[in-house]
């Protein structure tokens, strides 16, 4: 009796000493001391703003943290994940709402360990994961320039993250698992265009963000490294091989891309890629060019870079519905004669990424969605035909277009595709 009740005793006392340090191992993991505050410094070099302003533009700040309309770096702009919906955050020095007492050492290990001032774990969404990758000098520029901008007053919005993913403290569970890169390290063997492309794809552009693809929560799949992601129903395609495909990218052609040109035999960036390009071109054309030549270095592993679908031969199909659409809703700025072609010399649609990859989203997309003006310049705005074509016009459109484009490859899941990207939108 009594030994029974001793054993039982040891038993319950290892188990409390255990959770004891199951709780407080999960208190280290998961708890983060605030950084005090300070008061915001207000005299900063100006070569240093300078520099800082093209670390901000290179990591793209302004694309998550400006919403449309909204105030510049102000945040309010949702992002949605299959986690749920998220804000970006005020990173103007705003005292009460921005970041206006957080010191180099708080925005620092924000940057490179995703905790805000306070302590509270932040989400991955912010691309820390790449940011941390970044050099002590451009995360202190880029510190400057912030602080120097003008304070706004904007409160954050109030999340709708999905249970478990509203825990903050669980995203240390993911930082466990995936936050690893450390500052790159220049590589002796390669040149410095080289080096400096390889930090701007994966230090601030955070390319692999969209380009790689992701696992089930949510981290890039390092083992396929820049071979396609996909962003919003758009298909961020596989930046390695470039050179070696069916259709290969010239250095110039991939400047110009980079750079938010209309490039013949590839077309020009839409969708989650515009921002992304019109930073670049604000930017020295030197960086586009180091971007092209580390990517165009990157070989692709497999032989075949685009896999083919595969298609049932049919019956010959119908494109007159399809012609007649495109006469009437796209000619105007498309066809052979149009002005936008004739005085602007701007490239055929059929040898654009859009209209020959083997995926039909991202031409569906760039006509649902439109292409925006380039912000300042009076070049032509292609506007969005979600409204005005249904789904069987948009259907008839695109086979046309692809049999303009790749009379060998039918695009074989057009409706289904179709359907999904109207539900996806909703
Ligand atoms: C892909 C979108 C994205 C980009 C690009 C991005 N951020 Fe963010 N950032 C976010 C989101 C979303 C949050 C809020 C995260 C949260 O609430 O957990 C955030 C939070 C932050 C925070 C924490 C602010 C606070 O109030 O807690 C800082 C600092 C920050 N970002 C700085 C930057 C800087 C500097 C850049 C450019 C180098 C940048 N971000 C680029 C999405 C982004
Ligand atoms: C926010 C997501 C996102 C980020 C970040 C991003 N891209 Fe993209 N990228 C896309 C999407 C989506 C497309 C397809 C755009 C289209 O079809 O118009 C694309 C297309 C491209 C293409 C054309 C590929 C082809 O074969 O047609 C290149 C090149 C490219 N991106 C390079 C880059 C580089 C370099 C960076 C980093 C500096 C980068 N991207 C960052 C989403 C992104
Ligand atoms: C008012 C002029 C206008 C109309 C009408 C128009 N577009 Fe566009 N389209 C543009 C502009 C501008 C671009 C951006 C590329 C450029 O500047 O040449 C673009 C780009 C595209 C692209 C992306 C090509 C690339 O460079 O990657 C596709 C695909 C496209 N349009 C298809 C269509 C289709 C299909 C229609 C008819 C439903 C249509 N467009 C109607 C002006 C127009």
């Amino acid at each position: 009796m009594t030994s029974h009740f001793l054993k039982s005793r040891t038993l319950w006392i290892s188990v409390a000493v255990l959770a004891v340090i199951g709780l407080f191992g999960a208190f280290l993991l998961m708890w983060r001391p605030a950084i005090d505050p300070i008061e915001r410094p207000t005299t900063f070099d100006t070569a240093q703003l300078q520099r800082g302003a093209r670390v901000v533009e290179a990591g793209d700040c302004a694309v998550c943290h400006t919403r449309p309309g909204g105030e510049y770096l102000a945040g309010g702009l949702p992002l949605v994940t299959p986690f749920g919906t998220l804000f970006s955050t005020n990173i103007t020095p705003d005292k009460q709402t921005g970041i206006g007492q957080w010191s180099l050492p708080a925005f620092k290990r924000a940057m490179r360990q995703g905790i805000a001032r306070d302590g509270h774990f932040l989400y991955p969404a912010f691309p820390y994961v790449h940011y941390r990758r970044m050099s002590e000098g451009d995360i202190a520029d880029a510190y400057a320039y912030l602080m120097s901008g003008p304070a706004v007053h904007a409160p954050a919005l109030q999340n709708q993250m999905n249970f478990p993913m509203n825990i903050r403290p669980l995203v240390s569970f993911w930082n466990l698992l995936f936050l690893h890169g450390e500052p790159l390290k220049p590589v002796a063997e390669r040149s410095e265009a080289w080096n400096r492309g390889r930090y701007l794809v994966d230090g601030p552009g955070h390319c692999a963000g969209c380009h790689s693809p992701l696992n089930l929560i949510g981290a890039e799949k390092s083992s396929e490294y820049l071979q396609g992601g996909s962003v919003d129903g758009w298909n961020a395609l596989a930046l390695i091989g470039m050179g070696q495909r069916a259709n290969p990218w010239s250095r110039e052609q991939l400047v110009g891309y980079l750079r938010a040109d209309v490039v013949d035999g590839h077309g020009t960036p839409a969708g989650p890629m515009r921002p992304v390009s019109l930073s670049l071109a604000r930017l020295p054309a030197s960086e586009a060019e180091a971007i092209a030549e580390y990517l165009l270095s990157l070989q692709s592993p497999h032989s075949v870079t685009e896999t083919t679908p595969t298609t049932q031969p049919g019956p010959p199909a119908d494109h007159s519905t399809g012609a007649l659409l495109f006469t009437s809703a796209c000619a105007g700025c498309h066809g052979p004669a149009a002005p936008m072609r004739e005085i602007d010399g701007r490239p055929g649609l059929q040898n654009t990424s859009a209209l020959q990859a083997s995926s039909s989203r991202n031409f569906l997309k760039t006509v649902l969605e439109g292409v925006p003006a380039i912000p300042g310049s009076p070049g032509p705005v292609m506007p969005p035909f979600a409204a005005s074509l249904d789904s069987d016009q948009l259907g008839a459109l695109a086979a046309y277009l692809r049999q303009q484009a790749r009379p060998d490859q039918p695009w074989a899941d057009l409706s289904s595709t179709i359907e999904a990207l109207r539900q996806e939108t909703k």
